[in-house]
């Protein structure tokens, strides 16, 4: 008895212990304008019995700064901004912010070309600003992670402005650099993911310079050990600065074949006329694990979590991003989940079952600043709301770490541009009207009903879709059965109840074609998801027997449907359409269970 109260008072220790930011890695209220120094430590003790970490009990938020709040009426977003609406984060129930990149930048790719990795651009704020946002977020235990864009500089970073000054500068090696293959002919056939061919010919020193991206972004050389050094260190500076951890831009491009053999090409043509290519001798290079090796170990002495975007086409490639040990990216995440772009049971219960089986802990995501939003791709345009919440229901109850992208727990829809001359994204204006850019998913938070949203009194840097009228904060916050209500209880489930927690997952009714369903398992409770993907009233049954949960109902914990009971019957389950049933299954007790 005196043991089951001490492991009691140490799952209590433990719970309470994960709502905090780690004290000693990050500083009790740093100084406005003086970083704290940084301290290696040993990893950190597991924040609960099953030896869990910090990021596995949390629920990570994407902010892309220019759109979330403009606290100055610029009509872009900035880190004060952010900081005012740390209340609103804390009571979704966001326990770490993934802010984008927020540092020195011309702003072509909106922040992804970086010219100075330590400091913070003035339309964002200061350095100062900064450590303000930082230590208001530790008030409210959360943690800040920053972007890491590893791969590329601007071309207005101070080391490319170097490199490029001449072939014999300092920096010249920090990037790659070779000669043509004659007059107008890149040194191989490698195209640029956002259009054109990969090399920029430079005519000040007569060489080409290589860019997985834009022109303006030009690739590091991480085959340079100054390189790696110089951005190890700037991991570090924010580190000590109180940042929980990185989110590691574009990492499957770091490296590229150093004889720079031609890729093959593939039939047809992208939305920018070039001739598709396999992307064989520039993307998942092997060396890119000994970078990531070297990040984990610096991350470890931090407590600081790693999340890649680990762009993956199954789970054997996503299993190298953990490492061979355990020993690189935490939370590389899952986009496969992402390309599951319909409501389809079997499609779903096939991916999660993969990354379920993967060799660390999933990493879900429905969304982000790259991909159209969630509550576009699902919706059928009459349902909308409703299948929010069936998709809130599905990627918040699974094992693993969900990170939300700003605007889906109230159901922010993409604004596409309606003409060439709208769109701000460049590659929207290369590839139009094929590709439209990336501007319509990332458009101001909705605040309020009010001119703007709420956003900015001056005048936004996106415009804002007429939906702000229904979906902004400020009234569906109002509303108990809004997409924001919906979020807001279903996480603060996802914190308290140990299934959601520690959970194994176990799917159910495997067959049906139309509601997803599965229980969260962990000691002598389960948490059982049902989800009606479909447009149709429906009817299931649940025989838990084989799971040892043999009572014939389940308790109700949150549901989209009026009406339904405390308890629902598991042998008799009416569904309405598009709806979300999250009901807890409990052993029979042992006295009652002696004749099995
Ligand atoms: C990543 C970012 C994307 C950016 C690209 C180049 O994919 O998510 O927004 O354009 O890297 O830095």
């Amino acid at each position: 008895m005196a043991r089951k109260f001490c492991f009691l008072l140490f799952c209590a220790f433990l719970a309470l212990c994960q709502r905090l930011p780690a004290q000693s890695t990050a500083p009790a209220k740093p100084a406005a304008t003086k970083p704290t120094k940084s301290v290696g430590q040993a990893p950190a003790p597991p924040v609960d019995a099953e030896g869990h970490q910090w990021w596995q009990h949390a629920v990570f938020y994407e902010i892309y700064p220019r759109s979330f709040a403009d606290s100055n009426n610029d009509g872009v977003g900035d880190l004060n901004g952010i900081a005012s609406k740390l209340d609103y984060l804390k009571k979704l129930g966001v326990d770490a912010v993934w802010i984008t990149p927020c540092f020195p930048s011309p702003q072509v790719d909106f922040g992804y070309d970086v010219s100075d990795y330590e400091d913070i651009d003035s339309m964002y704020g200061t350095l100062s600003d900064f450590d303000q946002l930082q230590s208001g977020a530790q008030e409210h235990g959360i943690r800040i992670i920053l972007d890491f864009v590893m791969n590329h500089t601007s071309d207005q970073h101070k080391w490319f402005i170097d490199s490029r000054s001449s072939r014999t500068s300092k920096y010249r090696d920090w990037y790659i650099w070779r000669d043509g293959k004659g007059p107008n002919h890149p040194p191989n056939n490698w195209v640029a993911l956002f259009g054109g061919s990969a090399w920029q010919f430079d005519g000040k020193t007569k060489q080409y310079y290589y860019h997985y991206f834009y022109p303006q972004q030009p690739d590091l050389n991480w085959r340079n050990p100054a390189v790696k050094s110089a951005m190890f260190d700037v991991t570090k500076f924010w580190y000590s600065r109180g940042v929980a951890g990185f989110r590691l831009d574009a990492v499957d491009t770091l490296f590229e074949d150093p004889e720079l053999h031609d890729n093959p090409v593939l039939p047809g043509k992208n939305s920018y006329g070039d001739l598709n290519e396999k992307n064989e001798y520039n993307d998942k290079l092997p060396e890119v694990h000994d970078i990531l090796q070297g990040l984990r170990k610096v991350a470890d002495n931090y407590n600081a979590v790693l999340i890649g975007e680990t762009w993956t086409s199954d789970v054997q490639e996503l299993n190298q991003y953990y490492g061979p040990h355990g020993n690189e990216l935490q939370m590389p995440m899952d986009f496969m989940f992402t390309k599951v772009d319909k409501l389809s049971p079997p499609e779903f219960r096939k991916q999660i079952a993969a990354v379920d089986g993967a060799a660390g802990w999933p990493v879900y995501v429905l969304s982000n600043h790259d991909i159209e939003r969630s509550y576009n791709r699902y919706g059928d345009g009459k349902h909308n709301d409703e299948i929010a919440k069936v998709m809130a229901g599905l990627y918040l109850t699974l094992r693993g770490t969900p990170i939300l992208y700003y605007g889906e727990e109230i159901g922010m829809q993409n604004n596409n541009p309606k003409t060439k001359k709208d769109v701000k994204d460049p590659i929207g204006r290369l590839g139009w009207p094929n590709e439209k850019g990336r501007d319509g998913e990332r458009t101001p938070m909705q605040w309020d009903n009010t001119p703007n949203a709420g956003f900015t009194t001056g005048i936004p840097w996106l415009p804002i879709p007429v939906s702000y009228r229904t979906h902004n904060v400020d009234t569906e916050q109002k509303d108990p059965n809004s997409i924001l209500v919906f979020y807001q209880r279903l996480l603060a489930l996802r914190h308290t109840n140990p299934s959601l927690l520690e959970g194994d997952y176990v799917a159910l009714n495997k067959n049906d074609p139309n509601v997803m369903s599965y229980l969260r398992r962990y000691k002598d409770k389960a948490v059982l998801v049902v989800l009606n993907m479909s447009a149709a009233p429906q009817k299931v049954r649940f025989d838990l027997e084989a799971q040892g949960f043999s009572s014939d109902e389940a308790r109700t914990l949150l549901t989209t449907m009026p009406g339904v009971r405390d308890k629902a019957s598991l042998s008799d389950m009416n569904l309405a359409p598009f709806s979300v049933y999250i009901g807890e299954a409990t052993k029979p007790a042992r006295s009652s269970n002696a004749g099995n």
